[in-house]
């Protein structure tokens, strides 16, 4: 990252830190529950690898942060990231997918849920408990599909939050694509970004994203993870109003 970068994550941090100076009980959300779910998740082949992805988890612990600054009590459930924990949110940290469910699951009642996490699809059907080794006879994986964990939420019934919110990372056709998975998922707001070559998303300090909703599609430009956090919040908020 770039030190202005950093500097502008800092204060980001802090000016949220301020506004939730005054605690829960002040802020649009107070009395409000959210939980986020962010960064990757870790799928164990044996005790020393794993599938993983590129996510970072930069844009969810923005979310919560931002939500935490609109006054909701905020729990971030995160898989492996390097960043540091978003003030004013309790943060439960996770490995797998199995793991980062099983939390949600524990999480709820909630109103709000954001599931800016980049699940693994898949995991090993039998992960081998000693480290694997070469012999020049690589190993064969079965894969299993991991739980969905934005749709289970959105399909739980009387624990449905009141509002949740998916993310859709796609190249091409990406506000067509994001509104089939909306209808598919039971979710009622994605946010949709591409992730095309060229695009900086995964990883990276931006996102371009595209707020997709049963009836409208708003094109956002092109901010930093915490301005689009702060955003989203506010556009919580807004609902909940
Ligand atoms: O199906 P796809 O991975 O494209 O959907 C993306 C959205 O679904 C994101 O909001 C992501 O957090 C969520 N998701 C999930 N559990 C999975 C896969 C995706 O919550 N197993």
């Amino acid at each position: 990252s770039e030190p202005a970068d950093i500097v502008a994550a800092v204060l980001d941090q802090l000016r949220s830190a301020c506004r939730n100076g005054n605690g829960p009980s002040r802020g649009r959300l107070a009395g409000k529950k959210a939980i986020v779910t962010s960064g990757p998740t870790h799928e164990a082949l044996d005790p020393v690898r794993y599938i993983a992805n590129r996510s970072s988890g930069r844009q969810g612990h923005a979310i919560a942060a931002a939500l935490a600054a609109e006054g909701a009590e905020t729990v971030l459930i995160s898989g492996p990231t390097v960043l540091a924990d978003p003030l004013g949110v309790t943060v439960n940290k996770v490995g797998s997918a199995v793991d980062m469910m099983a939390a949600c699951r524990d999480a709820i009642p909630a109103d709000i849920a954001v599931c800016a996490a980049a699940v693994a699809d898949w995991r090993a059907a039998d992960p081998v408990s000693e480290k694997i080794k070469k012999n020049g006879k690589p190993p064969h994986f079965d894969l299993v599909e991991n739980p969905d964990i934005l749709a289970s939420l959105s399909q739980a019934g009387d624990s449905r939050p009141a509002l949740v919110v998916g993310f859709a990372a796609e190249t091409g056709a990406v506000v067509e694509k994001a509104q089939a998975k909306r209808a598919r998922k039971g979710c009622d707001w994605i946010i949709a970004n591409d992730v095309s070559p060229g695009t900086d998303t995964f990883g990276g300090i931006t996102n371009t994203v595209h707020m997709v909703d049963g009836k409208t599609v708003e094109n956002w430009p092109t901010m930093t993870k915490e301005q689009v956090g702060t955003q989203l919040a506010g556009r919580i908020a807004d609902h909940f109003e």
